[in-house]
């Protein structure tokens, strides 16, 4: 696996990075992808080191990606929920992490609904942190997979025209994406409602806003299709769901007409809101492949991290 100068002890957002540690994150996921292809999918780059996976918000793809990247690497991995743990009886976060991190741990997963639960870990505690989801503000790992699976399609992310849509006011994964895919050249627009666009994102990001989606749909490359976050919106954002998909909906005759549109999703998919039912598996869609490179790179950034620890 490669030595080149990686600096970082931790990962709590992508604008803390360069685009050539984005570039050597690829060329260490390329090589970990190599190796999840093989027979024996297994090395033992970090059997020394021990990790803890600390949520407090749920997750299928985040937590099980995570946990097969550290076992794929030889570490050792403990797993918390916030949900059947002792939060419940009044533990705070840094209490929760201090706790874990008296067992001997090295490294810390974590994914909280505060915007900067990682990076208070990270300023209070001496492990290494990598956030895996911080409110509405980062989810790092899935900026850098989502701009990953691209790059296999295209080679070289440089002018390539890529549209966010949907529920950018309470994404995560619409703002790591933007930090990425900004840093690799790439030329980001996002098309939602004004009601789900942050105020101010255009120039805080460089990025266009277009608020109709054919029009956006016409100009793109490659779509990420958000999820609605429901359990984020505390107020009416749209009129109606009904209205919503019929206006941001993407459904199989946008597939007809863009037959080279390349298709993601972060997950979990609300079937029949953001997409069509069976747009999620159409040919042009990369999202199981998204799934697939997730490891890879959570491989690569946890192989990188433990370089400096
Ligand atoms: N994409 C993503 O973060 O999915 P999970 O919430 O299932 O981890």
């Amino acid at each position: 696996m490669s030595k080149q100068q990686f600096v970082h002890k931790h990962l709590i957002s992508l604008e803390d990075y360069s685009k050539k540690d984005i570039e050597l994150i690829f060329k260490t996921a390329d090589q970990f992808k190599e190796v999840l292809n093989r027979q024996i999918k297994k090395v033992p780059s970090l059997r020394d080191k021990t990790i803890a996976n600390v949520f407090f918000e749920n997750s299928t793809r985040t937590k099980l990606s995570f946990e097969l990247a550290q076992k794929r690497l030889s570490a050792d991995v403990i797993n918390f929920s916030a949900s059947n743990s002792s939060v419940k009886k009044g533990e705070s976060l840094l209490d929760t992490v201090q706790n874990i991190l008296a067992m001997k741990v090295d490294m810390v997963v974590l994914r909280h609904a505060s915007v900067s639960a990682a990076k208070f870990i990270a300023q209070h505690t001496n492990c290494a942190v990598v956030n895996a989801g911080s409110g509405t503000n980062a989810h790092p790992t899935q900026g850098l997979l989502d701009a990953y699976s691209l790059r296999d399609k295209f080679s070289d992310l440089k002018g390539k025209k890529i549209l966010i849509v949907g529920d950018i006011l309470h994404s995560r994964v619409a703002l790591s994406n933007i930090r990425c895919l900004k840093k690799m050249g790439a030329k980001v627009k996002l098309c939602a409602p004004y009601t789900l666009v942050p105020r101010s994102i255009d120039e805080l990001y460089d990025v266009e806003i277009e608020t109709d989606f054919n029009k956006a749909l016409k100009w793109a490359e490659a779509v990420n299709m958000l999820r609605m976050q429901l359990e984020r919106q505390n107020e009416a954002y749209i009129t109606s769901t009904e209205e919503y998909v019929e206006l941001y909906g993407l459904k199989s005759t946008h597939l007809k007409m863009y037959k080279d549109l390349v298709v993601l999703h972060p997950g979990p998919i609300n079937r029949g809101i953001e997409v069509e039912f069976e747009v999620a598996d159409a040919r042009q869609s990369i999202i199981l492949n998204q799934v697939e490179n997730g490891v890879a790179i959570r491989m690569a950034i946890l192989f990188l991290i433990s370089q400096n620890i």
